[in-house]
């Protein structure tokens, strides 16, 4: 049970996804948790606070000033007994007072009264999540190491399609990793690559792909929990870099090679995840190709292929490298673990397109010399921690043997 003899305050806010936190506290308490539930008054409005005290088996906090509770567990109490505090939904007023430690009701002044780890689970109409001030609110909070858990993608209450839905139930109480799980690549460096390559032609045109970077910035961000020293090398995507993970960008192939180069003396893992273009133009031309002639022909010499050369290094790091196949993905995945000489690899099935390129989930197959693993369908953010936790177990085995 991961989650066993955790405290976790779960704080509920005004959102119509608020009608799934029985739910989810229900998943809390299956997983071994202790769970107190705080909630705002407006969650009130959508979920009954005691339905919320039957499933957790405790009573519902919902005044600052409550002359019973302060007797008994006042705010500052249940501020040190949290090991966690999990805000679930929460809406886009919520981030806001967070942002400016604002302390005007319960759950906000718990916030700034605990020392337990903070993870949001935002909830919003999609505009509401692209407005400007949101996204201001999430890199500042962000910043200060509070944990987004979603939103996920999708149809939302109020007809529109986008991000902005509460992650179900079952994926934040996965998402939630106790601190002494955390520190599994404590003092490890670890180079990861993400997101495509862009192979220039001419000024205005180049050869690229769909990779969007998500599962790679997953990566990032769940090896940073687990302890570890991250540098991100990353091509051109439209994702914010991930507060305080060292960030490079790149926009080709030569460009990523040599930046991970640079960092492969100190690095204890490398993992490429970057949909890396093969093969390039042989002559990118200075000026732009004009459209004289009815057909043209382009000359593409091999890009280096990154995720080799490193493994194949003297001092190589520990390696994991990814597949992306649309057939046969066992058996490419095999062959590529060996013949690049790597320790890992996770094979992706790109022909199935609600998964990998380009989109919030993801499904792995990992393979080692000794072992796999399948990782089933789930939220890029989900699947990266899981995949970490592997690699993180390879790496300490295979460096003890
Ligand atoms: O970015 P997202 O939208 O989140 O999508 C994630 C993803 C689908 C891109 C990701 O999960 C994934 O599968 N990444 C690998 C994509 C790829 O290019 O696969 P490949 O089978 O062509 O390459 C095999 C491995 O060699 C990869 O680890 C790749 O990084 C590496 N490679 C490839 C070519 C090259 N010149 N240098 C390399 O290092």
């Amino acid at each position: 049970m991961q989650l066993k003899n955790i405290n976790i305050i779960l704080g509920i806010t005004g959102g119509i996804a608020a009608y799934k936190t029985p739910d989810l506290v229900r998943k809390l308490v299956a997983k071994g948790a202790n769970v107190r539930v705080v909630m705002t008054d407006s969650a009130k409005e959508f979920v009954s606070p005691l339905a919320l005290q039957a499933v957790s088996g405790n009573p519902v906090s919902d005044n600052l000033l409550d002359k019973d509770a302060e007797a008994a567990m006042g705010h500052i109490e249940l501020a040190r007994w949290a090991d966690m505090l999990l805000v679930a939904p929460a809406t886009a007023n919520f981030m806001a007072k967070l942002t400016y430690g604002l302390a005007d009701d319960l759950l906000s002044t718990l916030c700034l009264a605990t020392p337990a780890p903070i993870y949001i689970a935002p909830a919003m109409n999609q505009q509401m999540w692209f407005a400007d001030a949101t996204q201001a609110n999430l890199k500042i909070l962000a910043q200060r190491k509070i944990q987004f858990l979603g939103p996920a993608q999708g149809e939302q209450a109020c007809g529109d399609v986008g991000p902005g839905r509460m992650l179900e139930p079952q994926e934040i109480a996965d998402l939630l990793v106790p601190e002494s799980l955390e520190q599994l690549l404590a003092g490890k460096r670890i180079t990861i690559t993400a997101g495509p390559t862009r192979e220039e032609i001419d000024p205005v045109r180049y050869l690229s792909n769909h990779s969007s970077g998500k599962m790679g910035y997953a990566l990032a961000t769940a090896a940073q929990e687990l302890g570890a020293t991250v540098t991100l090398i990353s091509g051109p995507v439209n994702l914010q870099p991930p507060a305080l993970i060292k960030t490079v960008s790149v926009i080709n192939a030569q460009q990523m090679h040599d930046a991970v180069m640079q960092t492969t003396d100190t690095c204890d893992i490398f993992v490429g995840c970057a949909a890396v273009a093969d093969y390039r133009v042989q002559q990118k031309t200075e000026q732009k190709i004009k459209k004289s002639d009815s057909e043209l022909t382009l000359t593409f010499i091999k890009n280096p292929d990154i995720l080799s050369d490193v493994a194949h290094l003297a001092n190589a790091p520990f390696t994991l490298g990814f597949a992306a196949e649309t057939q046969n993905l066992r058996e490419y995945a095999l062959d590529k673990l060996q013949r690049k000489k790597l320790n890992m690899i996770a094979a992706n099935d790109v022909s199935d397109s609600t998964i990998g390129f380009n989109s919030e989930q993801n499904a792995l197959n990992v393979f080692w010399s000794k072992g796999e693993k399948k990782l089933e369908v789930a939220d890029k953010q989900l699947l990266a921690r899981q995949l970490m936790q592997l690699v993180a177990q390879r790496y300490i085995e295979d460096t003890n043997d």
